[in-house]
C-alpha cells in the first residue's frame, strides 16, 4: 500500500517523490471539472500550501469526484509528478479517490472568502479554511518557541494553580468556583458560609499564576509559566478575552532593567521564530482575499507591508520612556483624548495606541506608574508615589507584557496591602517569601493572544483563539 504522507511532508520531499505513489487524507478545496479530467484542490491542515490533485475521467467514481463540494473529506492515492502549474512544482495524479465525508449545499463555508465576522459564528468550522489554518499554526510554532525561548535560557516551567483563593491582581474580576447549590446557599450571619464550599473557603479561577511563580523563583532561580487565566472583566473590545493565555516568567535577583530586557529579547525571539518557521502563514494572513467589499489581495490590518514591518522590531531598540514622560507626551500632543492625560490618570488603550502608533510609530516600554492603579505587589519607588513597574504597548494592539520588580520588603509590602484596603488573611505564605531568603525578583506576563495578534496583523483576539469566551459568548 502507498505511504500515507501530510501535505507538509510532500512539499518538503518535493521533487524527491517524483514517480513515487503516495496516499493523502484531507479536505477538498475546489474542484474544476471538465469532460476529461478534473482539478482537485486538497488541504490537509499541515501546511498553508494545498495539494493539485489531477482526477481522470477514468476513474470509476469520477462523476461522484468530479461533483464533490468544497469541504469534503477524501483519501487519495496517486502518483506524484512534476507540474505543469504554475506556482506548484509537483502535483498528484489520483488512482483512487475515497469520499470519506461528503458535503451538502449546506454547509456553511462555501469557496469564496468569508467575513471574520461570520467565521466566529461557525467557529466549529474555522480550522477547514485557509485563513484559520494559517492562524492556528503560527499559534502553534509560538508556544512552542515560547518554550524553546525560555528552556535555551535555562527557565524552569512550572505549573500554577488554576482554582486559587487569591486576587493575585486584586482588580475584583474573577469566575468564582464552588459546588454550593446556588439556589440554597448555606448562610452565616447573612454572608454565604464558604467554610461549607467544596475546598473550605472561597475560591475562583485565576488571573495570573505570578504569585505562585513568585514562590518558585526564589528557590528555582529563573521559572515561567504558561497557562489560561481567568478574567470577568466586562470589556467587550477587540483586544479582551474571558479566557486567555498567559506566559509568566520570574526571576530571582532581576530589577526591572532586567526584566523589560527579558520581555524585549522574548518577543523579538517570537517575531523572528514567526518569520522563519510560519512565512507561508504570515504571507497567506497579510495578503488574504478580503470579503465582498473590500480590496482583493490586501491584508486584514490594511498595512501595505506588515511582514517588513515586525521584521524591523525584531531588530530594532525598543523605546523605554517613563509613565510621567508618556503621560506629557500625550498631553501636548495636541490631540482629543476621550479619557483625562493629567499625571496620575490612568493611562487608557487610546493613550497606549497613541503613543505606540503615532509618537513612536514602534513598540515602546513604559515604566515607574503611579502606585494607585497598579497591583499591590510592585517594588516601591522611594518617591513614594510610581512602582517599579513596566508595560510594552505596541502598534495596533497597546499593552502586550505587563510587568514589575515585586515588592521584596515585608514591611512596605504589608503597607500595600493595608492602603489597598486588600485581606491579607490568604497572602501569608506570600508574605513569608519576603520574611526568609528575600530577594530583589521581578517577572512579566505576556498576554499570549495580544501577541500573537500583533505577529499575525490580525485585528480581533476572537480571532487568535480558537473558541473565544467573552462576555456573554461561551457557545463552542
Ligand atoms: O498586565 P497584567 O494584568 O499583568 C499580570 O497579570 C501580572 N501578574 C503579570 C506578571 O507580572 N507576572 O496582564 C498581563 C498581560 C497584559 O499585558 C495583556 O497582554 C494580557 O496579559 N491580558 C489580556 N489578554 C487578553 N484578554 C484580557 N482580558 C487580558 N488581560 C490581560
Ligand atoms: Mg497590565
Amino acid at each position: 500500500m502507498a505511504k500515507c504522507l501530510s501535505l507538509k511532508e510532500i512539499f518538503s520531499l518535493g521533487e524527491k517523490l517524483i514517480d513515487q505513489e503516495v496516499l493523502v487524507k484531507g479536505w477538498i478545496r475546489s474542484v474544476r471539472k471538465s469532460k476529461t479530467f478534473s482539478f482537485l484542490v486538497l488541504n490537509d491542515g499541515s501546511t498553508q500550501n494545498n495539494l493539485q490533485i489531477i482526477a481522470d475521467s477514468g476513474l470509476p467514481n469520477y462523476e461522484a469526484v468530479a461533483s464533490m463540494l468544497s469541504g469534503t473529506a477524501v483519501i487519495i492515492t496517486g502518483i506524484i509528478k512534476q507540474s505543469g502549474g504554475k506556482g506548484q512544482s509537483i502535483e498528484m495524479h489520483g488512482k483512487a479517490v475515497t469520499i470519506v465525508g461528503p458535503v451538502d449545499e449546506e454547509f456553511p463555508l462555501q469557496k469564496k472568502a468569508h467575513s471574520l465576522e461570520f467565521l466566529r459564528e461557525v467557529a466549529h468550522l474555522r480550522a477547514r479554511t485557509q485563513t484559520f489554518g494559517a492562524i492556528w499554526r503560527v499559534r502553534n510554532a509560538l508556544q512552542f518557541a515560547t518554550h524553546k525561548f525560555f528552556n535555551e535560557r535555562g527557565f524552569i516551567n512550572i505549573h500554577t494553580p488554576i482554582i486559587t483563593g487569591l486576587d493575585a491582581e486584586g482588580a475584583g474580576e474573577m469566575f468564582k468556583v464552588t459546588t454550593l447549590h446556588l439556589d440554597h446557599l448555606p448562610k452565616d450571619k447573612g454572608q454565604v458560609d464558604y467554610s461549607q464550599d467544596y475546598f473550605g473557603q472561597e475560591t475562583s479561577l485565576s488571573v495570573s499564576g505570578q504569585l505562585q511563580a513568585e514562590a518558585m523563583a526564589i528557590g528555582l532561580g529563573k521559572v515561567y509559566t504558561f497557562g489560561p487565566t481567568f478574567r470577568s472583566e466586562n470589556s467587550n473590545t477587540k483586544r479582551h478575552l474571558s479566557e486567555f493565555w498567559m506566559v509568566e516568567p520570574e526571576v530571582a535577583f532581576f530589577e526591572l532593567e532586567q526584566v523589560a530586557e527579558l520581555a524585549v529579547d522574548y518577543i523579538k525571539y517570537l517575531i523572528t521564530y514567526a518569520l522563519d518557521n510560519c512565512m507561508d502563514e504570515l504571507l497567506f494572513l497579510n495578503h488574504r482575499p478580503m470579503e465582498k467589499g473590500s480590496v482583493l489581495g490586501t491584508s486584514i490590518n490594511e498595512k501595505e507591508n506588515y511582514i517588513e514591518e515586525i521584521r524591523k522590531v525584531a531588530q530594532a531598540t525598543f523605546t523605554q520612556i517613563s509613565y510621567t514622560d508618556a503621560m506629557e507626551i500625550c498631553s501636548k500632543s495636541g490631540k482629543k483624548f476621550e479619557f483625562p492625560t493629567h499625571w496620575g490618570a490612568e493611562m487608557q488603550t487610546e493613550h497606549e495606541r497613541y503613543l505606540a502608533e503615532e509618537h513612536f510609530k514602534g513598540p515602546v516600554i513604559v515604566t515607574d506608574y503611579p502606585k494607585d492603579f497598579k497591583a499591590f505587589y510592585m517594588k516601591q519607588n522611594p518617591d513614594g508615589k510610581t512602582v517599579r513597574a513596566m508595560d510594552i504597548l505596541v502598534p495596533g494592539v497597546g499593552e502586550i507584557v505587563g510587568g514589575s520588580q515585586r515588592e521584596d520588603n515585608l514591611e512596605k509590602l504589608q503597607n500595600a496591602i493595608k492602603e489597598k484596603k486588600m485581606n491579607d488573611k490568604d497572602l501569608w505564605w506570600y508574605l513569608e517569601l519576603r520574611k526568609w531568603g528575600s530577594v530583589p525578583h521581578g517577572g512579566f506576563g505576556l498576554g499570549f493572544e495580544r501577541a500573537l495578534l500583533y505577529i499575525t496583523g490580525m485585528t480581533n483576539v476572537r480571532d487568535i483563539i480558537p473558541f473565544p469566551r467573552t462576555p456573554k459568548n461561551a457557545t463552542f
